[in-house]
């Protein structure tokens, strides 16, 4: 597989071609995306929920998102990597936002970095692609503002808010974001976006008119059990999978039966 660039992924729109992007935090499950041949691994920051557990994105650091992209990027060498920047690392001043943009791609060897909102991000946007950084945007629910939102829901249902979307939409394309990323909002909404767009669409929870499509690694494999949104499809039932292993290896165990000579030096 040659590597993935921003070239091939707005060629890919162009030819109608479909795009994957799949979110992660390891180099084992990344390295499984670059097998397979997914266009985008995407580090995202619900690494706080999915990964570390907690109820939200907001506590996660620059730090561990450092962290965590320098191991998919070993594990996905040609696949296009993208970091979402966490909460308060692009809010508080344009020079600090594009200080700890330019540190995370210096540091990880990542392709890009994601920021949510539209308005509020354009200038940082425009600043960043002048610099030399390629950046998705995040619109529609954007799960840093969790609580201004009012809680995980779809966003564009009425009126105020459809208009809101489509112009921060817009914003993020004229400030030079190559893609961005709808998330939870109506399939409409999602589709007249797409339709009219030179930057490329990635939906989750957005439809299927996106020109592509993005889950977290570990709700398609269905490891998380504890909730399930409805656009969450698992493609296997991974965490009995595993807990069938578990089982197996406990009672080897406790039977005597592992290790085997096979497993054992002579
Ligand atoms: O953090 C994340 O994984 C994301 C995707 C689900 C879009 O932002």
């Amino acid at each position: 597989m040659d590597a993935v660039t921003v070239r091939t992924l707005l060629k890919k729109k162009r030819e109608g071609k479909k795009i994957s992007m799949v979110s992660t935090y390891d180099y084992i499950s990344a390295k499984l995306c670059q097998q397979v041949g997914i266009d985008c691994v995407l580090v995202g920051d619900s690494l706080g929920m999915v990964f570390q557990g907690g109820d939200t994105t907001l506590p996660v650091t620059l730090e561990e998102m450092i962290y965590h992209t320098k191991a998919v990027r070993k594990g996905a060498r040609e696949c296009f990597v993208i970091v979402d920047m966490p909460f308060m690392s692009y809010q508080v001043s344009l020079e600090e936002a594009i200080r700890n943009c330019g540190r995370v791609i210096k540091e990880t060897g990542a392709n890009a970095v994601k920021l949510e909102g539209g308005e509020e991000v354009a200038e940082l946007v425009y600043r960043l692609v002048n610099i030399g950084i390629p950046v998705v945007g995040h619109v529609g629910f954007t799960p840093q503002s969790v609580h201004v939102l009012g809680g995980y829901r779809v966003v564009g249902r009425v009126e105020e808010e459809y208009e809101r979307v489509k112009k921060d939409f817009k914003v993020l394309e004229e400030a030079g974001a190559f893609m961005v990323v709808l998330e939870s909002m109506p399939t409409g909404l999602a589709k007249e976006i797409t339709q009219s767009s030179k930057a490329i669409t990635i939906g989750i929870g957005a439809g299927p008119y996106c020109d592509g499509q993005v889950l977290v690694f570990y709700d398609l494999v269905g490891l998380v059990e504890d909730i399930k949104p409805k656009f969450v499809k698992r493609y296997i039932d991974g965490a009995e999978l595993f807990r069938d292993a578990l089982r197996r290896f406990k009672s080897e165990v406790e039977e005597g039966s592992f290790p085997s000579e096979e497993e054992s030096y002579g």
